[in-house]
């Protein structure tokens, strides 16, 4: 009865979809690409299916267990756990907290690139300067984020499975053929330089899946494998709470092994399509150079290649930016769940209601981070070598910093103080296999936390 009142994914279907639509965003599409290109292309899609399939395996399937064992969100779900160990909760919930407000920032970016090219003004958007001149106007970023955050709110008020569940089951599988249509095409691209060559996709795909091996020693080979796992981390919505609260609506029968294992898949196919679908077109009207990640490419770089496509620019800009603003919302109501649901758990209180407050705080929050490109304005070096904003403040110290710190105690916490059995138990509990056992307590207990404390450290600037 106390779980139907708190809600349930129909089937492993729904659950899988929203898990996978939460993980697949704006990492996969502005991030994975940009890292490939730049890393030894083949060489980092190796290490990065090696680490999803071990890293990424264990972390998932640790906090789904975590989530459907206690049936509690993340703020509430580790003080059941155990008692002493309630502050990874209290980290677990901020981390989102702190997310939503400019992830609707960025949201209303997308939403304002989708309608210019919707309406068929895709060329403005290449003019120099647009994307400068809009981040930093005060009136329309608020307007498109309060937009994007009302979206996010509606479905999360409408619940978990008519909110979450049947959104997710729509978005989703649209947003994988848009994927591969996108692709498809950039594969097709070919143009002929003013000296005469021939540029062609195809080219442009041996970037990225070529594997470059040339000059890369253990130095190299290290960084690109914290390159990895970084994005590894970021990507599969990892230490944000998110997992746990949904985890907490999986049904009791569904097989957790299975989801993860295709959680995992469709996350690295889309993040591999996104690399297909963004690299092939940038290395023809860019040259190999042309590759940035984050913003610049998907509000520079992108809209300057459609607007080389002509008209057909028009349309392939109108889908892309509908699909990465599906992947963004499929994220953003996961960050909004997370938090809603702490606020349900932990104080009693509505879904009406929780709703309704977190709107309100991620509204004056998200207005903060809107006015950090004008009234507030300023530029602050951070500790991992980069200037930034306070967008860029809120993601550095939620990313970078709470991020680690939480998965770095979930690891200890049931690696070593409840042991292994917690989470191997709940999900097996339905009597499934777990075939990579001595693999996943090697995970937990030694080489996550360490891998994990080294990409704190490099955060933090010390390494
Ligand atoms: N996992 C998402 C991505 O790869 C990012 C995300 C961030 C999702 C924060 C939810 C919350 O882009």
């Amino acid at each position: 009865m106390k779980e139907k009142s708190r809600g349930t994914f129909n089937g492993s279907i729904g659950f899988v979809l929203a898990a996978a639509g939460s993980a697949v965003g704006l990492g996969n599409i502005w991030r994975f690409p940009f890292l490939a290109a730049r890393d030894g292309g083949g060489l980092f899609l190796v290490i990065y299916i090696v680490l999803a399939l071990t890293f990424g395996f264990t972390l998932l399937t640790t906090e789904i267990s975590i989530g459907r064992k206690t049936k509690q969100s993340p703020l509430t779900a580790y003080k059941k756990l155990h008692e002493k160990w309630s502050w990874i909760g209290i980290f677990a919930c901020v981390v989102p907290f702190m997310i939503m407000p400019y992830y609707c920032a960025i949201g209303g970016w997308v939403i304002k690139y989708f309608v210019t090219f919707l309406t068929g003004s895709g060329k403005e958007a290449a003019a120099d300067g647009y994307f400068g001149g809009f981040i930093t106007g005060t009136v329309e970023p608020v307007i498109y984020m309060g937009i994007f955050l009302l979206a996010c709110s509606v479905i999360i008020y409408l619940g978990v499975e008519k909110g979450i569940e049947k959104t997710s089951k729509i978005m989703m599988p649209i947003l994988f053929v848009m994927v591969v249509g996108i692709a498809v095409f950039s594969l097709t691209i070919r143009r002929t330089n003013p000296d005469g060559a021939v540029v062609t996709g195809l080219q442009g795909l041996k970037i990225f899946v070529i594997p470059r091996l040339d000059g890369i020693g253990i130095k190299e080979f290290f960084h690109v494998l914290m390159d990895a796992l970084g994005q590894l981390f970021y990507s599969l919505s990892i230490a944000m709470g998110i997992l746990i609260a949904y985890g907490s609506y999986m049904p009791d029968d569904a097989n957790l092994v299975k989801s993860v294992n295709q959680i995992e898949i469709f996350d690295t196919l889309v993040a591999f399509l996104a690399g297909v679908m963004v690299i092939p077109a940038v290395y023809v009207f860019m040259g190999p150079e042309g590759m940035s990640s984050g913003p610049s490419l998907m509000f520079e770089s992108l809209p300057k290649i459609f607007a080389e496509m002509g008209v057909l620019g028009d349309i392939v800009g109108t889908v892309f930016f509908a699909l990465v603003l599906f992947a963004a919302i499929t994220s953003g109501m996961s960050i909004m769940e997370a938090v809603v649901s702490s606020f349900m758990d932990r104080f009693k209180m509505t879904r009406t209601r929780a709703t309704k407050i977190e709107t309100v705080l991620a509204l004056v929050l998200g207005l903060l981070v809107c006015f950090g490109y004008n009234f507030l304005y300023f530029e602050v070096k951070l500790p991992n070598g980069s200037t930034g904003q306070i967008l860029d403040i809120m993601d550095y110290v939620s990313n970078y910093i709470m991020m680690p710190i939480v998965a770095i105690s979930t690891c200890i916490l049931i690696g070593w103080v409840l042991k292994v059995d917690v989470v191997i138990d709940e999900a097996t509990k339905n009597g499934e296999s777990f075939g990579r056992r001595g693999f996943y307590v090697a995970m937990i207990r030694y080489i996550a936390p360490l891998l994990l404390g080294i990409l704190l450290l490099m955060s933090l600037g010390i390494l």
